[in-house]
């Protein structure tokens, strides 16, 4: 690493595209936000940005949004801050100006959610699509610590989507685009990673298409790639456009960062200025919401795509939070930038606390996930390392007792146990009858 201390990189400005960040810490998106129920950004929602804006970073992504109707209508992880209608760009730009208030210098950047594909809950008659049929086999390789799911997930079916389909979602999105445009963000993220619509062509464990969508790098690039250059075209030159993408399957069947990479060089051309980078999927969430700080770096995902796309699009690591890994990393050329999701919530002056070289302060994330818990069962989201989180607002309520307790209940590991071998036990008996039971008939 060069001689220039983990302050003086980070704090360094990073310019993607016409936009200058102040320095290279950035808040990742998170469904923290607490929307009205109707998709529009709340004064929690605001608060919650605003404080982190506030606490130094050079730019926020707006997470826990949807930028179509098919993924409102198909969320898990419901409200959402919603793009896919004029009506909502008021608001929109309400949140915007009011982060630029609280935070002349910081960037807040739209995370559009295009559709969420094979992780997507088929609602009012209709189906969910993705690039093939497949299920998600949640947490095949592993889940996070202390987040158990009794019984196994089983996710529905998809339907491969129809290339009418797959050109309606790409104007969804163009559209979505020019909303964000105009409520002022000053930079795009189209999310294509996890299980979602647009990460299911990109890898040959959840495409198998024989069209023009599937096979060669090329075809897996495609329906992104026009996406892109239609959004491209939509917003213009000079708006910082980019893609938050998987870097890595991890999974036997799977794509490494060697193949992501390629796949996203196919893309980049049609004009991406930077490329957030998350490890694994819903199949791999161990890898996505990791304990342990650097692993990507560890594994060769952004050197791969370093290598891929050469210096001309910006790179954001995650969950790096040990500022002197992350600045290293950016020293060698490896990444620009570094992106917190855990880690803001349990401490909004991080940035601020690096940048002023006064690390020993930072409240660390114990990586404990009691916030993804709370997530997944679409409980109000509070960090126990940090009281203020989720009540940034005055109005912001809280989680009632009792959901705490299904909180407390869903991470405990001998209750889970439990709770898998009942749920396990009674499908069984549904699908042979007792005497199945009573074999251990799997
Ligand atoms: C409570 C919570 C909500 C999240 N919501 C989103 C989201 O809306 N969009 C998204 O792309 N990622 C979301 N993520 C994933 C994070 O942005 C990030 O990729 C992941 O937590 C790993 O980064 P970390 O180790 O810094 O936490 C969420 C994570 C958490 C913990
Ligand atoms: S609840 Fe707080 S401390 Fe625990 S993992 Fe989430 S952000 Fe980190």
């Amino acid at each position: 690493m060069s001689s220039r201390t983990a302050a003086e990189i980070l704090g360094t400005p990073l310019t993607i595209n016409k936009l200058t960040l102040k320095n290279r810490i950035i808040l990742g998106p998170m469904a923290v936000l607490r929307p009205t129920s109707d998709g529009r950004p709340s004064d929690q929602s605001i608060a919650f940005l605003s404080r982190r804006a506030a606490g130094g970073v050079g730019a926020v992504i707006v997470g826990g949004s949807v930028a179509t109707a098919r993924a409102f209508r198909e969320s898990p992880f419901a409200p959402n801050i919603r793009y896919d209608d004029d009506m909502f760009v008021p608001g929109l730009r309400r949140l915007v100006d009011a982060v630029h208030a609280a935070a002349p210098d910081v960037a807040i950047f739209a995370q559009l959610f295009p559709s969420f594909g094979r992780m997507g809950v088929p609602r009012d008659g209709h189906e969910i699509v993705s690039a093939s049929p497949k299920r998600v086999d949640m947490g095949a390789h592993g889940l996070p610590d202390n987040v158990y799911l009794p019984g196994g997930q089983a996710t529905p079916l998809p339907n491969e989507a129809g290339v009418d389909e797959i050109k309606e979602l790409e104007q969804a999105v163009v559209d979505a685009a020019r909303r964000a445009k105009a409520a002022g963000f000053d930079g795009i993220e189209i999310a294509a990673h996890m299980c979602y619509f647009y990460s299911s062509f990109l890898s040959p464990l959840s495409n198998f298409r024989t069209d023009e969508y599937g096979g060669s790098v090329e075809n897996r690039a495609r329906a992104l790639r026009d996406t892109v250059a239609a959004v491209r075209q939509e917003i213009g030159p000079d708006l910082a456009l980019g893609l938050r993408l998987s870097a890595n399957d991890h999974a036997p069947s799977g794509q490494g960062p060697e193949g992501f990479a390629a796949v996203t060089a196919e893309i980049a051309r049609a004009g991406l200025d930077f490329v957030a980078l998350t490890d694994g999927n819903y199949e791999s969430m161990r890898d996505n919401v990791p304990r342990e700080s650097g692993k990507m770096l560890r594994e060769g995902e952004p050197q791969a795509f370093r290598d891929s796309l050469g210096p001309s699009v910006a790179l954001f690591l995650s969950s790096t939070p040990d500022p002197d890994q992350a600045a290293a990393a950016i020293a060698d050329g490896i990444v620009d930038a570094t992106m917190l999701a855990r880690q803001m919530l349990a401490d909004p002056d991080y940035a601020t606390k690096v940048l002023e070289g006064r690390s020993t302060e930072i409240v660390w994330c114990d990586h404990a996930n009691s916030c993804m818990r709370r997530l997944i069962l679409q409980v109000a989201v509070q960090c126990h390392k940090n009281p203020e989180m989720g009540h940034e607002h005055p109005s912001a309520k809280g989680s009632n007792p009792a959901q705490n307790l299904v909180i407390w209940a869903a991470g405990n590991r001998a209750l889970m146990r439990t709770a898998d071998k009942a749920i396990r036990a009674s499908r069984r008996l549904r699908r042979s009858g007792p005497a199945a039971v009573r074999t251990g008939e799997r």
